[in-house]
């Protein structure tokens, strides 16, 4: 098939790219073999398309070509499986030349003073330029402000040395490559929703962009949703995560109103569940975690101030969260004042580290903001957590622990269950300790004095 597409003489750049697509023929570069490009590189191995992940990290280049893998939910034999249709990961810019599509899933955090920090997509776009070639396909991942795939990543890529330009009107011509948009979706931990049922949406700088690019996606995921264009694209997953980021801030400004009048909002939330219509359930928590939802607001109210506008409701929801892991540290040393303890001097162990149940992801965790301020407070903190052996430092914490075992309850003061993975017994953990404060609710339906919900 693509070779007579080839052989027509009226044949397009997107014609052959399309048809490539379809034959599985098409060679594909995700460049960022993180916990959305490894997953996503290792979908499409999964429909035989030959698979080349680029990544800056020698260490993670290192540890695919031998089998193995580094992360949890990604068992070494779906690596050496991938590796059989001819997956490989690679530091090497060069090889870009010799894929038909790219795909970009490089970090987008926030700086020091909580602004975007773009300097990921701009140093892919700079390593990806001097291996562009034409009718090539583009296509960014990385959730960012509207904008950023025009404004910033486009430019980028145009100071090529063959002076290729991304195509803007109807098909590429020889000297053209093409650009789109489209969001990740990804829920790590969440196994109610198969991959492939998750809607992807696509928003391409041209029409014949958005096509291929669905084209592309069409073979992974059921259903794509095609907008208008990339800033279209952009804001869409912008919605998706503030609609989550004030959520969760509503109630866990009502959780705190709820423990001031003696209601439990576990209860009123699963009551307001049974509604079968407009309601959607948001639970109460020691504060936000992960790579995206205390993270993309700020990005779209750091460019909404651009066009002299507040988002207050991302503002607010990002004073109410960020105040959550405060809140726990408070209640626990009104626990232990309970009794007749203070926090300075408590022994106290953290479980679950990781930013949400049964994933090893640490990002932005609202344990590390815990543990730091209980050893402000004077208390000595241990943690135990199945996914990691050993926290050392990050961008915002620098705590060098090593887990410790579930054992020997009874000698702290307090354990504070930070993060409900589905391994904990809490049965044994409530039986066995002295006091627990529980901030997901992970104790619901067991009855003792010594547990402190908040
Ligand atoms: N993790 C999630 O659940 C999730 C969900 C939806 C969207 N996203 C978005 O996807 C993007 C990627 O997130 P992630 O969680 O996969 O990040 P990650 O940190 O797990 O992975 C990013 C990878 O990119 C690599 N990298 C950095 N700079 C590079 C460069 N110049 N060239 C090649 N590789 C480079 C890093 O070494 C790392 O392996 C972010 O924009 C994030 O907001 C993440």
């Amino acid at each position: 098939m693509v070779m007579s597409v080839l052989e027509k003489q009226s044949a397009t750049i997107d014609d052959v790219l399309a048809a490539k697509i379809e034959q599985r023929e098409a060679r594909i570069g995700v460049v960022g073999l993180g916990y959305v490009g490894l997953p996503l590189a290792l979908l499409f191995t999964e429909q035989s398309f030959r698979i080349t992940g680029f990544d800056v990290d020698q260490k993670k280049v290192d540890v695919l070509a031998k089998g193995k893998s580094y992360m949890v939910r990604i068992p070494e034999t779906d690596i050496q499986a991938a590796q059989e249709r001819g997956f490989s990961a690679t530091s090497d810019y060069a090889c870009v030349s010799a894929m038909d599509a790219v795909i970009i899933c490089v970090p987008t955090p926030l700086t020091e003073h909580h602004e975007p920090d773009l300097s990921f997509i701009r140093r892919t776009a700079e390593a990806i330029a001097p291996h562009l070639r034409s009718g090539q396909l583009i296509v960014l991942e990385s959730t960012t402000y509207p904008g950023t795939t025009e404004e910033l990543l486009i430019p980028v890529l145009e100071k090529n040395p063959l002076g290729l330009k991304a195509a803007r009107n109807g098909r590429a011509s020889d000297n053209e490559f093409y650009v789109a948009f489209s969001p990740e979706r990804e829920d790590p931990g969440n196994d109610s929703v198969a991959r492939r049922d998750i809607p992807k949406v696509v928003g391409g700088l041209n029409p014949a962009a958005t096509e291929l690019a669905s084209k592309l996606y069409s073979s992974i995921f059921n259903r794509t949703v095609p907008v208008s264009g990339p800033a279209a694209a952009e804001m869409t997953k912008l919605l998706e995560n503030i609609y989550r980021c004030v959520n969760i801030a509503l109630v866990n400004e009502l959780k705190l109103l709820c423990m001031r009048m003696g209601i439990d909002i576990w209860e009123v939330i699963e009551a307001a569940s049974t509604k079968p219509f407009g309601f959607h359930p948001f639970y109460p928590g020691p504060g936000l975690g992960g790579h995206c939802i205390p993270i993309d607001p700020f990005y779209l109210s750091w460019r909404a101030k651009e066009y002299d506008f507040h988002t207050r409701f991302i503002e607010l929801a990002g004073e109410i969260n960020l105040a959550m892991p405060y809140h726990v540290v408070s209640s626990t040393a009104a626990a232990l004042n309970g009794q007749r303890k203070t926090l300075n001097g408590a022994k106290v162990l953290i479980l679950g580290v990781a930013y949400k149940k049964d994933i090893d992801d640490l990002r932005e965790s609202p344990a590390l903001t815990i543990i730091e301020l209980l050893r402000k407070e004077g208390a000595t903190v241990r943690y135990n957590d199945p996914y990691f052996a050993y926290v050392g430092h990050g961008r915002k914490y620098d705590l060098h622990m090593t887990n410790t075992p579930l054992t020997d309850l009874d000698l702290y003061d307090c354990v504070i269950i930070v993060t409900d993975h589905s391994d904990y017994d809490y049965e044994r953990i409530v039986r066995e300790s002295r006091l627990v404060v529980d901030t997901r609710n992970a104790t619901r339906g067991i009855r003792a004095a010594h547990i402190v919900r908040c």
